[in-house]
């Protein structure tokens, strides 16, 4: 069955219905190698912990921090070049988990044409760029598995959030071509959309949200907690166990979505 019938006819290559890790446990990544983007930030790092927890050998790419690859992943040889130094020290790639996210808020006509291309470069050119890099080693993989980091801002728009929602809405495009054309070839290719959780790209928010607002940080902290059932962020534990679940052997069948992590808000009407 092809979804897009006109399109792409490929041949499966690969029948992988279930192919279990090395421990023969369906959560294991044990003789996996990961790639995380965005792994000095909050969420990426406990993507990292969750998949090196879980057995995966596993590298980080970010333009900052310490213990990363370090590479301006917005543009397509920064994305070339994360890839290519992972096939060199590991001779494979199973898992990507595209991640590297940021944010600039700013009401549409004052929306600088910039931090437009900056945005949309960051978080759809560059896994663009990097899933194309990857492709050949993911989908020779026993169980390749890509990750991408959405939002709820795929779904709809907010308010100043012009390049971030365009961006991350064309995420979901990006995802559901690739599960498609992956599927035959023993891949599959997922997205997340998590809630808020405290970490820098929503403190930088907080931040400018209470200077335009004349608020307080902690009352715009406090709003952004009760948008969400429970009165609540959302640890980056609980999204990355997500994560760690979708890289599994256990979510061979599960393909081409976007599941969100957000206490039930999406559940709202
Ligand atoms: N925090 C939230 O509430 C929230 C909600 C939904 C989705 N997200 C998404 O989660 C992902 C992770 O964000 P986070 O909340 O951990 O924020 P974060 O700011 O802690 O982490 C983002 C990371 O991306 C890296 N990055 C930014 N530009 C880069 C570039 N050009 N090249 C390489 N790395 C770059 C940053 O250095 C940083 O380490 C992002 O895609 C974000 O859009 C966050």
């Amino acid at each position: 069955m092809s979804c897009d019938r006109d399109s792409v006819g490929l041949t499966p290559v690969a029948q992988r219905p279930f192919e279990l890790g090395a421990r023969g446990d369906a959560l294991s990544l044990e003789g996996r190698v990961a790639l995380v983007t965005g792994a000095s930030g909050g969420l990426g790092r406990a993507v990292v912990a969750e998949l090196r927890g879980r057995g995966a050998a596993v590298y980080g790419a970010d333009i900052a921090g310490e213990g990363v690859f370090r590479a301006d992943l917005s543009t397509a040889s920064g994305n070339r070049e994360m890839v290519a130094h992972v096939l060199e020290s590991a001779g494979r790639l199973d898992i990507l988990a595209l991640n590297a996210g940021t944010q600039f808020l700013a009401p549409l006509d004052q929306f600088p044409d910039a931090e437009w291309d900056r945005l949309r470069m960051v978080m759809l050119d560059g896994p663009f760029f990097a899933l194309k890099a990857a492709w050949p080693a993911l989908t020779t993989s026993p169980g390749g598995r890509v990750v991408v980091t959405a939002s709820p801002a795929s779904f709809g728009g907010g308010n100043q959030k012009v390049g971030y929602a365009a961006a991350k809405h064309g995420v979901l495009g990006l995802v559901r071509t690739a599960a498609l054309e992956g599927a035959t070839l023993g891949l599959t290719v997922n997205a997340i959309a998590p809630g808020w959780m405290d970490t820098g790209l929503m403190r930088g928010q907080v931040e400018a949200r209470a200077l335009k607002a004349g608020l307080t940080v902690e009352e715009v902290v406090a709003g952004f907690r009760a948008a969400q059932p429970g009165d609540r962020f959302i640890e980056v534990a609980e999204v990355a166990a997500v994560v760690g679940f979708l890289a599994s052997p256990a979510a061979s069948a599960v393909n081409g979505v976007c599941i969100p992590i957000d206490l039930g808000a999406s559940a709202c009407a």
